[in-house]
């Protein structure tokens, strides 16, 4: 078996990625192509990263193997014959709290419309996929930490910011139901949250807008009394296990959580953020109806449980969120080319260059040091 799909031993696998020149995307492409595979990414580039065309030209720099196409999914996909790939990552996806918030039409529309046609796509072939899902799934959660078969309790539709949870929640049924109706190999990936270079905090990623706000000497914009917890987990960690789900007919069918399993509260991460970076910047606490909309629900606790992935596939997150918030700090940094931003993003890279020998035994004392 090859080390991505179900190419034939003679030739590299063909990989086809949607959304891969976004965040999670365009590390995996770059992992495909260093263990040799050829990629084709469809990405329309909607997100409104100016980064995002730079990070796949530069990809396209290094490999002849890689190949991008500018477009929707549902417009591109069609055009493409399905026996050119051994098998599908589908990324693309409207994302982010403030980009759902504030554009409910088209996230639903973005996620359930694009990755119906993936699936049908997929199934000209049985050709294995993977479908990127969210922790957003789990709703309001009944239990901590979460498993895959929990129960679901979402919020009143009145309230926009479910509209993501639900649409995810429609992909993964779909991509169950043609793995029932058509034995088609789809995997199901439910990402908590994932972090690391190249992620920008426009549509409200927490991490990115924290270290961007240090790195200007800003307040760092703490929501509601920040004693909500998340789980961070490195794309790059991330980003290895996703080729073991896509090539083991043992995960079809099956839904798996992705993330890592140590808590901070997003209080204690802001000050991890400004302590990391030696940032002279403060926490502001912000209510959540001035940062969202009146009514907004957010989850106190998210918290992934592995047991089915360490089973299946094994996982063992090896970076740690100090280490991740110098990496993107350094990324940052270097978007911007401000110079205070260079100091401080110098400043983490130099105490990262001191500590990166024992970067994976300080993972755990990192992150629950900060934890709730
Ligand atoms: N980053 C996280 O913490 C996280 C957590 C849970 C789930 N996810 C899921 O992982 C996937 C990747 O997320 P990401 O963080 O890399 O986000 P991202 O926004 O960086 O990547 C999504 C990419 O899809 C592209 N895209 C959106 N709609 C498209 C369309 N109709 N046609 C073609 N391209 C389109 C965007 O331009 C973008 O490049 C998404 O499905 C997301 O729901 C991410």
């Amino acid at each position: 078996m090859a080390n991505t799909c179900m190419a034939p031993s003679q030739r590299p696998s063909r990989v086809l990625i949607t959304g891969g020149g976004g965040f999670i995307g365009s590390h995996l492409s770059e992992l495909l192509l260093d263990r040799g595979n050829e990629v084709t990414v469809v990405d329309n580039f909607s997100t409104g990263r100016r980064e995002n065309p730079g990070i796949v030209r530069a990809i396209a720099e290094r490999s002849a193997r890689y190949r991008v196409i500018e477009g929707d999914v549902s417009s591109t996909i069609p055009t493409l014959n399905s026996a050119d790939f051994d098998c599908i990552y589908h990324l693309a996806a409207a994302v982010g709290v403030r980009l759902v918030v504030e554009k409910p039409i088209h996230t639903i529309e973005t996620n359930v419309h694009e990755t119906s046609v993936v699936l049908r796509f997929a199934a000209q072939r049985a050709m294995p996929v993977l479908i990127a899902s969210t922790s957003e799934v789990y709703g309001k959660g009944v239990r901590v930490p979460m498993c895959e078969d929990d129960d679901v309790v979402y919020g009143s539709t009145g309230f926009s910011r479910w509209c993501y949870a639900c649409s995810k929640a429609i992909d993964e049924y779909l991509a169950l139901a043609y793995h029932r109706e058509f034995g088609l190999p789809a995997v199901i990936a439910r990402f908590f949250n994932t972090v690391g270079p190249r992620q920008i905090g426009e549509y409200g990623m927490v991490l990115p807008r924290f270290v961007r706000a240090a790195l200007d000497g800003a307040d760092l914009e703490v929501h509601g009394d920040g004693q909500q917890s998340r789980c961070f987990c490195d794309v790059r960690d991330v980003v290895h296990v996703l080729p073991k789900l896509i090539a083991n007919p043992a995960c079809y069918g099956r839904v798996f959580n992705i993330g890592r399993e140590e808590p901070i509260t997003i209080h204690a991460l802001a000050k991890l953020v400004i302590d990391t970076l030696g940032s002279p910047s403060a926490v502001r606490f912000v209510a959540y109806e001035h940062a969202f909309a009146a009514g907004f629900d957010d989850l106190k606790v998210r918290q992934p449980d592995l047991t089915r992935i360490r089973g299946a596939v094994g996982f063992t997150p090896q970076i740690s969120l100090v280490q991740t918030i110098r990496d993107l700090a350094v990324e940052i940094a270097s978007r911007d080319g401000t110079r205070e931003g260079q100091r401080a993003a110098a400043c983490a890279a130099n105490t990262s260059a001191n500590t990166s020998a024992n970067t994976s035994a300080n993972t755990s004392a990192n992150t629950s040091g900060g934890a709730a």
